[in-house]
């Protein structure tokens, strides 16, 4: 395995942080750079105790400049910036060569005008979007192969969209009929010190937030409206909940008459029983945060309520690894042919 030099923009953040923890041990990269306006000139491990005495520790934070990463001799770099501060990085980084791994939600909307609706402002790099390839590894595999522009997919769509894509393909669902009701950790707000975040907002208490027109909506109706070759529109409810990391969905749906339990279960088999992060828990298994936590699982499991008719899909996964930083690898071992659990492994 040939070593590709990498680096991470904001690396301070939760999920930029959450990259430095999963690549100190993988075998196919060196992180050349890592970037942080506020910490700019200070080490990993000043910054982050936890990683002293460990790979990268005297690694200096350079500040956030594009030029400085390509300087950097990366050849990938993860963007773990907000929405609209990273399109400017990829088109600069695109520009000079380097592939981009985007970890912010600016290249997951294929249409500039639907990222209008959910975002609020213009696209900053609408040219880029016919080149972004959607990342989730498991839907996307062959287009990684060659991708030099990667939209890491978001952590509530990843455990929406993949329980319910092979179902949609399949025709197995009423497409009109989707609930999707998500909980969330706080880190999936980010390094945010806004006070709703506090922890005293946050400890012994939930609250919903985002409804009915959460910003995740925009590529989970995207990506279920391909997988069903028709418009989808869902309803979805995510709240916030006091843990610290972790994403747990529940997600109604009717199936079409006729389709029996046994072909729901079929289908998610087919699709994911030989995929390394997708465990199926099946019709009598559960899901939990605390089986995913600190790894690149998603876990789904599914009920079949007799009185409703109704298909209960539940899944849980780690915001900060499947939901970001450790898809976003997941999709880096793709892009370079690497066995695709390179670095993720427990
Ligand atoms: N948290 C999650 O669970 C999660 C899951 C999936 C995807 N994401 C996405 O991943 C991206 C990063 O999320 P996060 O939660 O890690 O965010 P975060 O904790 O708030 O960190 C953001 C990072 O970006 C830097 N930054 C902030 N504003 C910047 C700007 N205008 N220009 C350059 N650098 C800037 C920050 O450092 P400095 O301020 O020091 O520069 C920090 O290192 C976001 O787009 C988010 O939507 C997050």
């Amino acid at each position: 395995m040939s070593l590709v030099q990498a680096a991470i923009a904001g690396a301070t953040g939760y999920s930029g942080e959450e990259l430095v923890r999963l690549l100190i041990r993988h075998p196919g990269v060196e992180l050349a750079c890592v970037t942080s306006r506020t910490d700019a000139g200070r080490a990993i491990g000043e910054v982050f105790p936890r990683f002293q005495g460990q790979k990268y520790a005297d690694l200096k934070f350079s500040g956030s400049d594009p030029a400085i990463i390509a300087a950097s001799g990366a050849r990938v770099a993860f963007l773990a910036l907000p929405h609209g501060a990273a399109a400017p990085f990829a088109r600069a980084l695109l520009e000079a060569g380097v592939r981009v791994i985007d970890l912010s939600a600016d290249f997951r909307i294929r249409d500039a005008a639907i990222y209008r609706e959910f975002y609020g402002h213009d696209h900053p790099a609408p040219e880029l979007l016919p080149r972004s390839v959607y990342g989730i590894p498991e839907l996307y595999r062959a287009q990684l192969h060659g991708a030099n522009l990667v939209a890491s997919a978001g952590c509530y769509p990843t455990s929406i969209i993949l329980p319910l894509h092979p179902l949609l393909k399949a025709g197995l669902l009423d497409p009109a009929s989707i609930v999707a009701t998500s909980l969330s950790g706080v880190s999936g707000a980010g390094r945010n010190v806004a006070a709703e975040y506090l922890y005293v907002e946050c400890n012994e208490n939930a609250r919903p937030y985002g409804v009915p027109k959460h910003r995740h909506l925009a590529e989970i109706e995207q990506e279920l409206s391909a997988a069903a070759g028709r418009p989808v529109v869902i309803n979805f409810a995510p709240h916030l909940i006091p843990v610290t990391r972790g994403i747990l969905s529940t997600i109604h749906a009717m199936p079409r008459p006729g389709v029996a339990p046994c072909a729901i279960t079929a289908a998610l088999e087919a699709a994911y029983g030989a995929e390394p992060f997708i465990r199926l828990q099946g019709e009598q298994g559960t899901v939990e945060l605390k089986n995913v936590a600190h790894t690149n699982f998603l876990d789904i499991a599914w009920r079949h309520d007799p009185r409703t008719g109704r298909l209960i899909l539940m899944s849980a996964e780690d915001n900060l690894v499947k939901g970001a930083a450790g898809q976003a690898i997941q999709n880096l071992n793709v892009m370079c042919h690497w066995a695709e659990a390179t670095g993720l492994s427990l």
